[in-house]
């Protein structure tokens, strides 16, 4: 019964999704210099935007609108600029996309994103007027010159406090035609969800092959990597104080195309926490903590709060990982999980190893894990709720121990009535 209810609340949060998705708008943009187009994107994008007000922190999720136009900041690149789009919209907002490239591939080599906290009608409540701009160069848009770049799935990109999250994007940079090329590039999600052709007629290429063709070097078998090591991260709200507390060893698990054994492969890798830094935000009902490890992978929680119940749990997880086997970046989310539930004012606790599954191509391997997303004190983890598989695992040794010591009892018994006839024997002879 407990256990539907969870459920039903992920298809709610799902549908509402959904819904948000119906109504993404479809935004066309070209940059044109002269006659000739050199990028022409379409694709649908929406940002959530995380900002400050009087009492704390807010959230938003804003949509890329249809009436975006390109800038003139936009530039087909030349005299050592590169080319860039840069799409104006709403109250002095803006997304630009820069792109570089290498003999045989493209890809957008930056992203930045302009938000005006004086836009009232968006940002409700801001502290600040300020323009915010923020920018990151992880964003994993990658094709191969002459063809456009296509991916239908949802791929979210993080950038300072927000996330900016595209879907059906199909997209040329370098452009030698001035219509998009029929050859495309098809990024990693997509490429997991058909093994059978995609919808559209156009001819579609096969995964992109590794540029070089040094033919096949023997593949690098993976070796599985042992257990991860426990690493401690916080996050601290803007006055200096911890808000969230996370101590675990964590483990990817992604299946993707391989560049050198030319096919789907699952990986598995520890995340190293000597090398991973920590950020995020703490809001009233919902906390995010990111981790980072160098620019190769960029790992993020959504805990959220029902204040009805005061019980938190992780509802979102995302991650954006550039390995090296990999032909794209990889990266995916999912907004309406159900993990690591826990009581306001306790921390949860699972020494067990867990398997947080996201979708069909990554899941986290969690182990020696304790988290506190609320309701810290004094920057210290609060009374610790232990995880079913702990106390199944500490069933064991009890269930075991008194079944040795039931054995223990019985044999003496045994014993005692035994010595008690054999004594009774003695005395009648
Ligand atoms: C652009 O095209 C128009 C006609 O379509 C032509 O007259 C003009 O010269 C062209 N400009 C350049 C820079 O090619
Ligand atoms: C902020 O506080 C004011 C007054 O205490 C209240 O009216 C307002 O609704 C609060 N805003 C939020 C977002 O909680
Ligand atoms: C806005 O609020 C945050 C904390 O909520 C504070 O750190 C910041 O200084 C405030 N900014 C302004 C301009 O008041
Ligand atoms: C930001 O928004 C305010 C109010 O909506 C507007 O007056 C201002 O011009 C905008 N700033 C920019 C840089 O567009
Ligand atoms: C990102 O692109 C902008 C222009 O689009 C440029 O000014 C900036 O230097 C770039 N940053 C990096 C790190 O490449
Ligand atoms: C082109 O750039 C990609 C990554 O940006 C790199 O992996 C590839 O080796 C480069 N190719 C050449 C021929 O330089
Ligand atoms: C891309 O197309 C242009 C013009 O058609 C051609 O000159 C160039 O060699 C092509 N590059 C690749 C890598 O196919
Ligand atoms: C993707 O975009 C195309 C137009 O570019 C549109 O026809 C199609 O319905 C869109 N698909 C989804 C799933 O939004
Ligand atoms: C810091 O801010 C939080 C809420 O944002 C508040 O609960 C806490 O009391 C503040 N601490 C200090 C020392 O100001
Ligand atoms: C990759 O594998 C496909 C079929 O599995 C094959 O057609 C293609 O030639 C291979 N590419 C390379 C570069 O080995
Ligand atoms: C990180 O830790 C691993 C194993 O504990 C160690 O081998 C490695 O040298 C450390 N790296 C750094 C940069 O400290
Ligand atoms: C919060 O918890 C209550 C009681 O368990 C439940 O009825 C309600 O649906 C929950 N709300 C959300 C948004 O999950």
């Amino acid at each position: 019964m407990t256990r539907t209810c969870p459920f039903l609340v992920g298809i709610a949060c799902f549908a509402i999704l959904g819904c948000v998705t119906v109504v993404q708008s479809q935004v066309t943009l070209k940059v044109t210099e002269g006659n000739s187009t050199c990028i022409k994107a379409e694709l649908s994008a929406s940002f959530s935007i995380t900002y400050n007000t009087a009492n704390g922190t807010r959230t938003v999720m804003v949509p890329l609108p249809g009436s975006a136009v390109v800038g003139v900041a936009s530039s087909c690149g030349g005299d050592g600029r590169s080319p860039s789009l840069v799409a104006l919209f709403g109250d002095g907002h803006a997304l630009g996309l820069s792109f570089s490239s290498n003999v045989s591939l493209y890809s957008v080599a930056n992203l930045t994103l302009q938000y005006n906290l004086s836009d009232v009608s968006t940002f409700p409540e801001a502290n600040s007027t300020d323009v915010v701009t923020v920018e990151t160069t992880s964003v994993g848009m990658v094709a191969r010159v002459n063809t456009t770049y296509r991916c239908i799935s949802a791929s979210p990109v993080i950038v300072g406090g927000a996330t900016v999250t595209f879907s059906n994007v199909t997209m040329e940079a370098y452009m030698t035609g001035d219509d998009l090329s029929p050859n495309e590039s098809v990024c990693t999600a997509d490429q997991s969800f058909t093994t059978a052709p995609p919808p559209s007629p156009s001819t579609t290429t096969a995964p992109p092959p590794p540029p070089s063709t040094t033919t096949a070097a023997p593949a690098p078998v993976p070796t599985p990597p042992g257990t991860p090591n426990q690493g401690s991260y916080s996050v601290s709200n803007s006055n200096g104080t911890v808000c969230l507390l996370a101590r675990m060893a964590l483990q990817l698990n992604i299946s993707h195309f391989s560049a050198s054994q030319n096919k789907t492969i699952q990986e598995v890798v520890n995340l190293q926490p000597n090398q991973t830094t920590s950020s995020g935000s703490c809001d009233p009902t919902s906390a995010t903590l990111v981790l980072t490890q160098g620019s190769a992978t960029n790992l993020s929680f959504l805990f959220t709060l029902n204040t009805t119940s005061n019980r938190y749990h992780l509802t979102g997880l995302s991650v954006v990982a550039a390995w090296s086997d990999m032909t794209a970046p990889f990266n995916t989310s999912n907004s309406s999980l159900d993990y690591l539930r826990g009581s306001l004012g306790r921390s949860y606790m699972c020494s067990s190893e867990q398997t947080l599954s996201v979708d069909q191509n990554f899941s986290l391997n969690t182990f020696h894990l304790q988290v506190q997303p609320f309701g810290i004190t004094r920057g210290q983890f609060a009374q610790a709720e232990e995880c079913q598989l702990d106390q199944d695992s500490m069933l064991i040794p009890i269930v075991v121990g008194a079944a040795l010591a039931g054995l223990v009892l019985i044999v003496l018994i045994a014993y005692l009535i035994g010595r008690k006839r054999s004594h009774a024997g003695y005395q009648t002879i």
